[in-house]
């Protein structure tokens, strides 16, 4: 059995209860939602409510602002799209942010002629908020798009500082919670959030194919993907309500169901998951670290959960995930991991990006340890 510590591109494998529940409703009740007034219908229409509650409930919001799609980056594209821009329009992103976000805004940018700049960083890598608040102060932010937790380094983000001096000039503030929604606390007002995207594969643990974003913001989107909705069927608008009004096409029910079973899996565990990833991303930096030859991207304690970046020199980065794979049976995820700006902060070109080892539930000591033997017999040479 592969060592898998890939869990950042998708907790692997899943609780025993996700499966289960998705065989189950896929067996029985996988019927379209919404879409039907009889028996099996209503109730997968049930399944849909109560996993809007659940998500509410674990980030401090509102069932009715809780908007499915099937993944965090069409979310993301909902928000990022919806948003009325105008040419000369300011966004400031942070140099942390997955292509799902960078790609969106570089669209928009050429097509809309928005002006898209990157949050300062610290020598340590960590956001420079006094910086920041010079910037914002010198060009007003219309927008802030920030990622909760890094999917190459595991940097915990200062998302509520950030927030904090984006709310001073209006600014919507958009966070991609892709990597970190189930895994750390989330109170989206008191964050400061307007819009939070979520990834139900992450840790949520929960299947591909179902994603969204919440909508705490009463800024409106405009609807950039529309369709069925099941309701108003006569009208040719979206409803003006939400979710209706961002929800379109036939809902993924069974992957809904492995999702809400997911949310109270982790609601359960929420503090155990938390201390088991900080535990053993501790022992993987601590063990790297002591490697000659191996750089590690390390941020300052208490910054970085579940994900760790280093590189061997002299090695391209994929061939270590190749080598991992084939002599070692050790799954991680090499390269740039569709992040487009952090590598130049990293410094990692040389190496075509770095080796990432990510943790999740299923992960033990044992895993941990014959990583760092598999990278310490390489570094030798
Ligand atoms: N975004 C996922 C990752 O970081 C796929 O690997």
């Amino acid at each position: 059995m592969v060592r898998y510590l890939d869990c950042a591109a998708t907790t692997f494998p899943k609780p025993e209860c996700v499966l289960a529940r998705m065989d189950e409703v896929n067996r029985t009740l996988a019927v379209n939602a919404g879409r039907g007034v009889y028996r099996e219908a209503r109730e997968a229409a049930q399944i849909i409510d109560e996993t809007r509650k659940r998500l509410a409930d674990l980030v401090f919001s509102d069932a009715s602002r809780v908007i499915f799609s099937p993944s965090a980056s069409i979310a993301l594209n909902q928000i990022l799209r919806g948003i009325e821009w105008k040419a000369g329009d300011v966004v400031y992103l942070s140099p942390y942010e997955h292509n799902a976000v960078s790609r969106i805004l570089y669209d928009i940018q050429k097509k809309m002629g928005i002006r898209v700049y990157q949050m300062p960083l610290k020598e340590n890598l960590e956001i420079d908020l006094d910086a920041l608040w010079y910037r914002f102060s010198v060009e007003k932010p219309c927008c802030v798009c920030v990622t909760q937790v890094s999917n190459v380094t595991g940097y915990i983000l200062p998302v509520k500082e950030i927030a904090a001096l984006a709310r001073e000039y209006g600014a919507l503030v958009v966070v991609d919670g892709a990597q970190s929604v189930g895994l750390l606390p989330v109170n989206i007002g008191e964050m400061g959030i307007d819009f939070l995207a979520f990834a139900g594969h992450k840790n949520l643990y929960g299947p591909f194919g179902i994603g969204g974003f919440i909508a705490q913001s009463e800024y409106e989107l405009q609807t950039v993907l529309t369709g069925g909705t099941g309701s108003d069927s006569r009208n040719l608008a979206m409803p003006e309500k939400t979710p209706g009004r961002y929800e379109f096409a036939s809902p993924n029910i069974g992957a809904v169901a492995g999702c809400l079973e997911g949310i109270k899996w982790v609601q359960a565990n929420q503090k155990e998951l938390f201390r088991k990833e900080e535990q053993l991303t501790q022992r993987l930096l601590d063990r790297l670290e002591r490697i000659d030859g191996v750089h590690v991207c390390r941020m300052a304690e208490g910054k970085q959960i579940g994900i760790v970046s280093f590189w061997i020199k002299g090695y391209r980065s994929e061939d270590v995930g190749l080598i991992l794979d084939e002599d070692y049976e050790i799954a991680v995820r090499c390269g740039y991991h569709c992040a487009a700006y952090i590598h130049d902060w990293l410094g990692d070109i040389e190496y075509g990006g770095t080796i990432r080892a990510s943790v999740g539930w299923g992960n033990s000591v044992e895993d941990i340890d014959a990583l760092t033997e598999a990278i310490q017999d390489l570094a030798k040479g």
